[in-house]
């Protein structure tokens, strides 16, 4: 059903800190001609702010309602999202969605019931938050051969991370500062263990090179393993650790994708990537280094995404994944070589053959790490990097070196 120039009249899913804050929102922009006719939620002995009579629980309320034209879905269960979503397209609607885990987890299915249906999908507000990466990937870099993209995706983990590095904060209490926020997960786990950066990797995956990546065979590491030592390590190189999300197009045409901690140096754009901000930078062939910036997640930052989403339903804006037409749209390689240091407590062992070459070791009573070349592949299959108390960091230079590149030699780093 086309809604051009129509008004918009809206079946929200969800009320939490982005829903709360898009109802406050259109309540006072008249002019968007678009308006919040039911509100779906969960719990509803929970207090409100807004007319009890907008409420439901049911979601067919919403759903098999013939007035309402839009479904702007802001819950925080992938499943359930995945429910509502698929019948509204289906009822020909067009929905607004922010769940990246639903998104990236069903980018298949949801691509068959956009065209199928002719319903449009979008969901700017699902990567990035308030930076407008996704339609412009889609439009800009229509024709722009993207080399890389890599990025800061995930609000909460770059709090906790400037938190513990400039206001000395420990992990506990940064983490809950982020939910006090409002930016984390409901399951911090999501965000700590890169699962939330990786969701919207998937994201930018398809919109970038054209590639659908579920998200579990993305490789990943978190924050959650990261010790006292490896921040004072930063520290004395004048390095920032970071969550980066990482998508970059290899000499012979394919491309890796993966989630690391990464030392930035004060030459990177992310570097000055502060609190729950997200910083992305890509690099295209004829562009060459573009760099955006802006509020990764929080009420009104997010649903300043999903306004501009409902902005766009009004000149029937839906993605044509034009990118899936490319000739390179293989599963993503982790035939890759990355420059890691590995950090462990004294008495693990940690195999030679592990790494392709070792640059340096450090094996003191305090603080152990070694700091060389390891496969992508063994470093999301190895049990080692499962362990509890060894931690992977991405070295700044140089980060990744493909199967055939040689290693060049690398004497930078000096024992501490
Ligand atoms: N938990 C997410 C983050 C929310 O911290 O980035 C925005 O997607």
């Amino acid at each position: 059903m086309s809604i051009q120039n129509k008004s918009l009249r809206i079946g929200l899913f969800g009320f939490g800190v982005v829903g709360e804050s898009l109802y406050k929102v259109l309540l006072e922009k008249k002019n968007l001609n678009a308006s919040i006719s039911k509100i779906c939620i969960k719990h509803p002995q929970k207090k409100r702010n807004a007319p009890s009579e907008l409420f439901t629980t049911n979601p067919d309320a919403l759903l098999d309602d013939p007035e309402i034209n839009v479904i702007v879905e802001l819950i925080d269960h992938a499943g359930d999202s995945f429910r509502i979503v698929s019948k509204a397209l289906k009822n020909k609607k067009a929905v607004v969605s922010a769940n990246k885990k639903m998104i990236a987890e069903n980018l298949p299915a949801l691509l068959s019931l956009q065209s199928e249906h002719n319903s449009p999908l979008l969901y700017e507000a699902a990567c990035c938050a308030s930076i407008p990466v996704i339609r412009n990937l889609e439009e800009y870099y229509d024709n722009e051969l993207l080399q890389d993209i890599s990025g800061i995706v995930n609000g909460s983990t770059n709090y906790i991370l400037t938190k513990i590095a400039k206001d000395k904060i420990d992990f506990k209490t940064a983490l809950k500062q982020a939910q006090q926020e409002g930016f984390a997960e409901s399951d911090p786990t999501l965000d700590l263990e890169g699962h939330d950066a990786a969701n919207k990797l998937s994201l930018l995956l398809l919109h970038a090179y054209g590639i659908i990546q579920h998200p579990a065979t993305i490789p990943l590491c978190g924050i959650q393993k990261l010790k006292a030592a490896d921040f004072t390590f930063a520290k004395e190189k004048g390095f920032e650790i970071k969550l980066v999300a990482r998508a970059l197009k290899l000499p012979n045409h394919t491309v890796t994708a993966f989630v690391l901690p990464q030392f930035i140096n004060n030459d990177n754009r992310l570097y000055q990537v502060h609190a729950e901000n997200n910083g992305l930078t890509i690099e295209s062939s004829l562009a060459d280094k573009q760099f955006f910036f802006g509020k990764g997640a929080g009420g009104f930052p997010t649903a300043a995404a999903v306004l501009s989403d409902l902005s766009a339903l009004r000149y029937n804006y839906k993605y044509e994944y034009k990118k899936r037409t490319y000739p390179i749209v293989s599963p993503c390689t982790t035939d890759v070589f990355l420059n890691i240091y590995l950090s462990f407590e004294a008495g693990t062992i940690i195999p030679d053959s592990l790494f392709r070459n070792i640059q340096l070791r450090n094996l003191s009573n305090t603080h152990c790490y070694i700091i060389g070349t390891v496969q992508l592949s063994r470093l999301r299959e190895h049990t080692l990097f499962k362990q509890q108390n060894v931690s992977v960091i991405l070295m700044p230079e140089p980060e990744i070196i493909s199967s055939e590149q040689e290693i060049p030699q690398q004497e930078a780093y000096q024992l501490v």
